[in-house]
């Protein structure tokens, strides 16, 4: 007789016990191919059920097709190839004590903002989503209004149907790479991890370029991804002239720029530098986010593709529907018609205005700045002992502050990437002064400033 055990305890329904049983049988090779089942009758005697049991357990093995039944001699195993044994599930980490992120990504959204976004929450709600799939561009009124957005805030002048919605830059960035032509994609070193990442899982080999040097060539290149506006993470702005060279490269040898523009609404002091992609956008792929004027979690983005690509991703979309969800594209369309995004950025420019010079203060007497102060972090250069020992401090003070050196590829320069968007002011008054402490302990910098090993420039 078959080795079953039902137990009537379980919330689990006898047959569907039965049914596991057998399979596990032939997957751990108790039952071979051809062998064959006890009869519905003689099973159901034996474990003391009614036959319907054993048969409902039989047809659906049958149905799976773990069994085939022969014409008046009984129910035999189908398929009989025992599975190797499974490997233990991998168990996820224990998790440490949790770390408040002094990231670069995380940004600061008033609290007094949560009106607005119960309002776009509550629209969501009151709206019948479209019946069939969704546009696959995105939304067609939000289309509108990014295309109105980015006119009047990035001086780029689109049509709303040449904007594709996106699940944010990195995923803007993979639709982009599965559309260019064979090639490696230049990126920047020091950069951006999530880019060199999702270039790798596209099968695209990375090509690492100092990340202050003008990009003079291009030759094997199908891309260059660049952050022109606020080089992630070095901080500073692409001259104009590294802008004209990088669009004769990328033209010469008929490779697209993809320009990451993040975080270009946060500068303090002058006005948003304006988007590369104006100077040519029959070269330039335009990366937009929703992640920093309205929240990361929301995974909301935009890509203006070059004319050549468009047609194909749009294509592409229509029959994966790769295309972010409409409950979200709908939030954000709200978010973006009341002026709610634009009153985030407003209030969170006024914010990052106030903390980055209380960081500049804090930091200058231990770290030389690598680029203006803008955004939502500063990066802070300093050797590599220093940058552990902040790290360190930073640690114990129960803060998680990433080292430059873990952005850089080939590259070595070392220090700190201090994000000040995802904190309170008083976490950030301890963060600095646990931060400056490790700086304090550990010998001076370098009178230069400029860490040990070769420059990337
Ligand atoms: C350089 C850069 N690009 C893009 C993003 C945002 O990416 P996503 O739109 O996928 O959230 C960030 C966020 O930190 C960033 O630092």
């Amino acid at each position: 007789m078959l080795p079953v055990h039902l137990d009537r305890t379980r919330a689990e329904p006898l047959p569907a016990q039965l049914a596991a049983t057998v399979r596990r049988l032939v997957t751990d090779g108790t039952l071979t191919t051809g062998d064959r089942l006890p009869s519905s009758r003689a099973l159901a005697a034996d474990l003391g059920v009614a036959r319907a049991v054993v048969e409902q357990a039989y047809d659906q093995l049958l149905a799976e097709a773990w069994v085939e039944t022969r014409r008046g001699s009984g129910t035999f195993v189908a398929s009989g190839e025992a599975l190797p044994a499974p490997a233990p599930p991998p168990r996820p980490a224990a998790r440490g004590p949790q770390h408040i992120r002094l990231d670069a990504g995380t940004p600061w959204i008033d609290p007094r903002h949560v009106a607005g976004w119960r309002r776009a929450w509550r629209e969501v709600s009151a709206t019948r989503p479209p019946r069939g799939y969704p546009d696959p561009r995105g939304l067609a009124e939000l289309r509108d209004a990014l295309a109105e957005r980015l006119a009047r805030t990035r001086g780029l002048t689109v049509e709303p149907d040449e904007v594709l919605v996106t699940a944010g830059s990195t995923d803007g960035l993979r639709q982009l790479l599965g559309a260019l032509g064979p090639g490696g994609v230049l990126v920047e070193d020091p950069g951006y991890r999530a880019a060199v990442e999702t270039v790798r899982a596209a099968g695209r080999a990375v090509v690492d370029h100092p990340a202050l040097a003008p990009v003079t060539g291009l030759a094997g290149c199908a891309a260059a991804y660049v952050t022109p506006a606020h080089q992630h993470p070095l901080g500073r702005v692409m001259p104009a002239a590294d802008r004209l060279a990088l669009l004769a490269a990328a033209r010469s040898a008929g490779a697209v720029v993809v320009e990451d523009d993040y975080d270009s609404e946060f500068r303090y002091d002058v006005a948003p530098v304006p988007a590369l992609a104006a100077l040519d956008q029959s070269r330039v792929a335009y990366l937009g986010t929703a992640s920093k004027s309205v929240s990361p979690s929301l995974r909301l983005g935009w890509l203006v593709a070059p004319p050549e690509f468009h047609e194909l991703l749009v294509r592409r979309r229509t029959i994966t529907h790769d295309t972010p969800p409409w409950p979200a594209q709908r939030a954000l369309l709200t978010l973006l018609r009341d002026g709610w995004a634009d009153k985030v950025v407003r209030t969170a420019r006024r914010v990052y205005a106030d903390r980055a010079p209380r960081v500049a203060a804090a930091m200058a007497p231990h770290a030389e700045l690598a680029g203006p102060l803008a955004g939502m972090y500063s990066t802070w250069l300093t050797d590599p002992a220093s940058a552990t020992a902040a790290r360190a401090a930073a640690r114990a003070a129960g803060f998680d502050l990433p080292l430059l050196a873990d952005y850089c590829r080939t590259a070595r320069r070392t220090g700190v990437v201090l994000g000040f968007g995802g904190v309170t002011d008083a976490e950030l008054d301890r963060a600095l002064s646990a931060i400056t402490g490790g700086l304090a302990g550990t010998p001076a910098r370098s009178p230069a400033g400029v860490p040990a090993g070769p420059s990337d420039q």
